[in-house]
């Protein structure tokens, strides 16, 4: 297998995607048994299907919230942690996953760019997101003690924007000059924006680009390295930091 050195000149920014999951037990969203094979996306993730039926959204999320709650991280969230503790700010996570295993894998310079299954907002009022672990029962949508509104996950849906500041982090990671950049992209099948484009911001700026999948991704020809297989198994052998 190839191995990735990183030594003092060079920073790495860790794309992650529900693959480095799969083997903590969470499932995916595309092919096999993927989520959006079962649930139509327009329904359970989108501003629309809220408006149409909370209840059902609610429903999907508080499936995921009791399927995701038990599970704990894997050897890969466990190795990328790792790295961040060797790298400090040469270091930096973005997310698509929402399950919230990279912090409880000890990942802190992490920006969640989906937003956060086990917390919640108003739909309504301008309330603080909070901390939400309930799975509420079928047929229940909560509401906001402030101002009565329905609540709703705190994940960024099909058709909403991302957090600029989120994406301010990562530009401001790619774009320092200080050192060389490395990116890699595990796990994400590469199909949905953001995201899926860091790989080419990456190379525009001059960065040595990785892919690690299951699959090889729609997008893994514009990567200059794939390594097929499993993260758990791959991403704690693939890296040395000098
Ligand atoms: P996908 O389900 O689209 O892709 C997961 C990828 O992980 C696939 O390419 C699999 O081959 C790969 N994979 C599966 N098991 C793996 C393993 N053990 N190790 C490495 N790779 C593995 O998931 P995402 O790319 O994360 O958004 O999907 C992106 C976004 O689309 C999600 O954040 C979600 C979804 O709609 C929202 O819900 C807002």
């Amino acid at each position: 297998m190839e191995t990735l050195r990183i030594d003092k000149e060079t920073r790495l920014l860790v794309l992650t995607g529900a693959g480095v999951s799969a083997e903590s037990g969470i499932p995916t969203f595309r092919g096999g048994n993927g989520l959006w094979e079962n649930h139509p996306v327009e329904k359970v993730a989108s501003p629309e299907g809220f408006r149409e039926d909370p209840s059902l959204v609610w429903r999907f999320y508080s499936q995921r919230r009791a399927g995701a709650a038990p599970c704990k991280p894997n050897p890969g969230h466990l190795a990328m942690a790792e790295w961040e503790r060797k790298l400090g700010d040469r270091f930096l996570l973005a997310t698509q996953n929402v399950d919230g295993l990279h912090r409880v894998a000890g990942s802190q310079r992490l920006v969640e760019l989906h937003g956060n299954l086990f917390t919640t907002r108003c739909s309504r009022c301008e309330r603080e997101p909070f901390e939400d672990r309930l799975a509420y029962p079928e047929g229940t949508v909560p509401l906001c003690g402030q101002c009565g509104g329905k609540l709703r996950p705190h994940i960024v849906w099909f058709g909403e924007a991302l957090d600029e500041r989120d994406l301010l982090r990562v530009g401001y990671f790619l774009d320092r000059k200080d050192t060389r950049l490395v990116f890699m992209a595990v796990g994400t099948s590469g199909a949905v924006w953001p995201a899926a484009g860091f790989v080419d911001g990456a190379r525009e700026l001059g960065g040595e680009t990785w892919l690690v999948n299951a699959d090889p991704a729609d997008n893994a020809h514009r990567f200059h390295h794939f390594v097929q297989g499993r993260s758990g198994e791959v991403l704690p052998a693939l890296v040395t930091i000098d």
